[in-house]
């Protein structure tokens, strides 16, 4: 690494990972090529601890935490009541199945969905497998063969759900030749919109592409199970759908008798400011995703929720490994949506997200700043490519020059793309740090743009997801 940041202790492990890790080999010979070029080290961090808004890295040194665990830390980091109840249920449990955590915590969510329409529930370990799972039920349900998914969408990181997943580049390179059930339709808003469209005519044209071209020209309707869709398009760029796209998803569903799968595994439970995502559509899926936050930040615990019909019968349709529905997982959701219901959780949300969305409004005046991009604390910006970019320049990570620059003024955020900067801060932050962290968060957007943002470019650690 080529200067000062981060501290020695976080530095030493940082490169311990060199022979370790995905990329490692190539890590150090990018890392050389880019101080030889003059760009500063990629920010990265270990960390020593978490507590409510903050981390700690190796060297002790705090920062306000929008990163989040990757949006699985709804209360904030380690909290103690969500600690305790899990101690208690490893104590009491162990892992095993038949335990009565699960009738609790299932109880508790049929209660809480949308139009408390989807009673019944199917416990899985992670988000990737309640995704999975909720396109097996839709098809042994339906008895059909295909399922439309999206461009750009993220479902997961397993064989299936990669196929499922619409990521460009190496997510599913190589996995092309599998896809064979998904057929992918385009979401909007994204930055595929052709040219001269406008982003309403656009929408228009993704439901005219599932209500007419995907069922004249690629497979028969009677042979679609449903559309898997997410609220707010979050890995894939924190692009938030109009009104237009997610009741048109419903209609069709309906008209069409497929089913409409919502995957709220990152928008759900308190992420944009509703309970659920789809709430701000005002529609009620047949499948609900759910994953995330349902772990309190502490142990994991996802699933699907299904209409009675759906999933109440239906001997075709199987699912959830060892680990899915476990005690410690299942004493961590009943906790947490305790919580929500005690200290209000999703109004703070609310609360917490018409700030962001006042101080963030005015950014789209710099430069260097494209377009931000939130629903409720599920945030984004996303930046301009230089014109080094647009001449082919392939390295041209502004968002990493301000993300980086936000770490070393102690704001920890997500930037995994070229574009974007993504901020998904606990649901009960402190208004004050949230403040604090923005404005370190603008201080740093301004001192790109002043710079003609360039400086920064890097590439990226190699530790997978964690290393961005
Ligand atoms: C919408 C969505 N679905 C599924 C997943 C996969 O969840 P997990 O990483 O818990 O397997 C993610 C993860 O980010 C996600 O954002």
């Amino acid at each position: 690494m080529t200067d000062d940041f981060p501290g020695p202790k976080t530095r030493a492990v940082l490169e311990r990972g060199i022979p370790l890790f995905r990329n490692g080999l190539k890590f150090s010979d990018e890392m050389k090529k880019a101080g030889q070029r003059g760009f500063r080290s990629v920010r990265q961090i270990v960390l020593d601890k978490a507590h409510g808004d903050f981390v700690w890295d190796m060297d002790g040194k705090r920062y306000i935490d929008f990163q989040n665990g990757w949006a699985t830390n709804p209360l904030g980091n380690t909290h103690p009541e969500i600690i305790e109840a899990v101690n208690n249920a490893h104590k009491r449990y162990g892992f095993h199945y038949d335990h009565p955590l699960r009738y609790d915590l299932a109880e508790m969510l049929a209660d809480i969905m949308p139009g408390k329409a989807l009673p019944r529930f199917n416990y899985e370990v992670s988000g990737t497998e309640a995704a999975e799972a909720a396109v097996h039920l839709a098809l042994t349900h339906t008895k059909r063969r295909y399922i439309i998914a999206f461009s750009s969408a993220f479902h997961g990181m397993s064989f299936g759900a990669k196929m499922l997943s619409g990521l460009a580049g190496a997510n599913s390179t190589y996995l092309e030749g599998w896809v064979g059930g998904v057929i992918r339709a385009p979401y909007p808003y994204s930055d595929e919109i052709p040219a001269d469209m406008s982003e309403e005519q656009y929408v228009d044209y993704c439901l005219w592409y599932l209500d007419n071209h995907i069922p004249n020209c690629v497979a028969e309707k009677n042979n679609i199970a449903g559309i898997l869709v997410e609220p707010g398009l979050a890995e894939g760029g924190n692009w938030i759908p109009p009104t237009s796209f997610l009741r048109g998803i419903r209609d069709i569903c309906t008209r069409n008798d497929w089913l409409m799968i919502a995957d709220e595994v990152l928008t759900g439970l308190g992420r944009t400011g509703k309970l659920w995502a789809v709430e701000h559509y005002d529609v009620i899926p047949d499948i609900l995703v759910v994953g995330k936050n349902l772990s309190g930040g502490i142990e994991p615990c996802a699933g699907i929720a299904a209409r009675d019909d759906i999933l109440g019968d239906n001997d075709k349709f199987s699912s959830g490994s060892t680990f899915a529905g476990t005690p410690g997982g299942c004493a961590a959701g009943i906790k947490t949506l305790e919580i929500y219901e005690r200290d209000k959780i999703v109004e703070q949300a609310a609360h917490l997200s018409a700030v962001a969305a006042d101080i963030m409004g005015g950014w789209e005046q710099y430069d260097v700043v494209r377009q931000v991009r939130c629903s409720g604390l599920l945030m984004g910006v996303s930046f301009q490519k230089p014109a080094s970019a647009e001449a082919g320049e392939e390295n041209w990570w502004s968002a990493r020059a301000v993300r980086g620059k936000m770490l070393e003024n102690g704001v920890w955020a997500i930037c995994d793309k070229e574009d974007t900067i993504r901020m998904y801060p606990a649901l009960n932050m402190d208004e004050k740090i949230l403040r604090e962290g923005l404005a370190v968060m603008e201080d740093a957007i301004r001192g790109v743009d002043e710079q003609g943002h360039s400086e920064g470019n890097a590439p990226a650690f190699p530790t997978g997801s964690a290393g961005f």
